[in-house]
């Protein structure tokens, strides 16, 4: 038997619950091991009852959790960083293992959390802190280890997928869809973390660490979220053949590590396009396997419960083995983090001009000064306003050649107004 203490009972902790009790046998025979929650801490009880759990499982002290020696690991599933933080420091203090699902914490005081780990001789697992039940941080941690990773492309934010793919199939407004994912238990606690994009932040930050060596933190990531996209952008999207998602990068070229967070054109024929709802993916790219696509559900209660038990169970046998103290996320190398205007890339950027003369020689100068090309445009004119819209794809260029072009058109008399979006393409992976 091992016992285990469930720091909160909400959303991805009442998965928890409810999955030890539906799978309680095969979990046994497979860990060769029941798993009991001795206790939860939980700041309301009713809520532990409701999962099945009795009085004497429900605490509200810490100290009950870390003064029971027979509890071997704490689960963490109350989110937020301080008080998570002071839990997971002191019960590792107390030599109890780890598992968590709290991303916001791992991209910020990882570091200190994984050397106090390594030093009592403890397991910290985090599998659910990035793409919910999708097993990425296994797969890169364990099977794909031999490979030397270059690029991971992801889809790694449920809420703002689910936003996404409801307003670009359904026409849903931002507002509607943004309520249903968090009614769906998607979205944060304070769900401007999804839609500014600091979620996929933090989760690509623990990706980048794992795949590059070197600590990677949410302040390396350059971030920009969902709330400034307009329907039509979508629709334009759409008519030229791509889809809108929020994508998390990390690259590394030349030593040197790459990370942004920003709503990018997806081309149809890209496996990343189909994506959708609280779907997650991330599209990894290294030197033996080559390319590979992780596809799962990346948020949910029992979609997260999933990845935070398998955790447990790993723990299980290294605690059966005597071999706790190894998992974690150790960096053994110091590289460089470039500005996301090294950046080469397609992108699409979008002007409205005045409708005149030499208006269009004028852009295509200025661009081509820069050195960036143009693969499409479309002008059109937007009714009685002497102005009209240009779409413009570009051959891949560099990110600084396109901003310093747009800072230039920007200052142009006739340029009213200038955006631009990222689009994937195979340069950019
Ligand atoms: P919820 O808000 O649904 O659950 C958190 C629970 O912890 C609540 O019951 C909360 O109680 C309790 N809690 C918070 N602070 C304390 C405290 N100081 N003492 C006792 N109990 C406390 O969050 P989720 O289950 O959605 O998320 C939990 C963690 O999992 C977060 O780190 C989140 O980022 C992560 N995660 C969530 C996913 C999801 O799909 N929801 C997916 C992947 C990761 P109260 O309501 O009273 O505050
Ligand atoms: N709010 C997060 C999301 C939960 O929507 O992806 C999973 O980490």
């Amino acid at each position: 038997m091992i016992k285990i203490a469930v720091l909160g009972c909400g959303t991805v902790g009442g998965g928890v619950c409810q999955l030890l009790i539906q799978n309680a046998h095969d979990i046994a025979k497979r860990t060769d091991k029941c798993i009991e929650i001795k206790k939860v801490l939980e700041r309301n009880p009713q809520r532990a009852y409701d999962l099945g759990l009795k009085e004497d499982q429900v605490c509200s002290s810490l100290d009950d959790i870390l003064n029971d020696d027979e509890i071997k690991i704490v689960v963490e599933l109350m989110g937020g960083i301080d008080f998570a933080y002071e839990c997971i420091m002191k019960a590792i203090d107390a030599g109890k293992n780890i598992v968590t699902a709290n991303k916001d914490l791992i991209s910020v005081k990882g570091e200190e959390i994984f050397a106090l780990a390594k030093e009592k001789n403890v397991d910290v697992c985090y599998e659910a802190s990035v793409g919910g039940a999708i097993p990425i941080i296994g797969a890169m941690q364990n099977i794909l280890c031999a490979n030397t990773f270059t690029d991971i492309v992801g889809i790694l934010n449920g809420t703002t997928n689910y936003i996404l793919s409801k307003m670009y199939e359904k026409g849903w407004s931002y507002s509607k869809a943004l309520q249903e994912a968090t009614d769906l238990g998607y979205a944060e606690a304070d769900p401007s973390s999804d839609v500014e994009g600091t979620d996929a932040a933090r989760k690509i930050s623990i990706l980048g660490s794992i795949a590059f060596n070197s600590r990677c933190t949410l302040s390396d990531v350059y971030c920009e979220g969902i709330t400034r996209i307009e329907e039509r952008d979508i629709v334009l999207a759409k008519k030229l053949g791509y889809t809108i998602k929020l994508l998390a990068v990390a690259k590394e070229r030349n030593n040197k590590i790459l990370l942004f967070v920003r709503p990018a054109f997806v081309p149809l024929a890209h496996p990343l396009a189909s994506v959708n709802d609280v779907f997650n993916a991330a599209f990894i790219k290294c030197d033996a396997a080559d390319e590979i696509m992780l596809y799962g559900r990346g948020a949910g209660s029992m979609p997260t419960a999933s990845s935070v038990i398998g955790d447990v169970m790993t723990i299980c046998q290294n605690i059966a083995n005597g071999t706790t103290g190894k998992l974690g996320l150790e960096c053994y190398k110091v590289k460089e983090i470039s500005p996301v205007t090294d950046l080469r890339s397609s992108f699409c950027l979008r002007l409205r001009v005045a409708d005149q003369p030499n208006v269009l020689a004028g852009v295509a100068s200025v661009l081509g000064k820069k050195d960036v090309s143009i693969e499409s445009i479309i002008q059109s004119p937007v009714k009685n306003s002497g102005t009209a819209s240009l779409t413009i794809i570009t051959h891949p260029a560099s990110e600084q050649d396109l901003q310093t072009a747009i800072e230039e058109l920007k200052a142009c008399e006739y340029v009213k107004k200038a955006n631009i979006y990222m689009c994937l393409d195979m340069e950019t992976m």
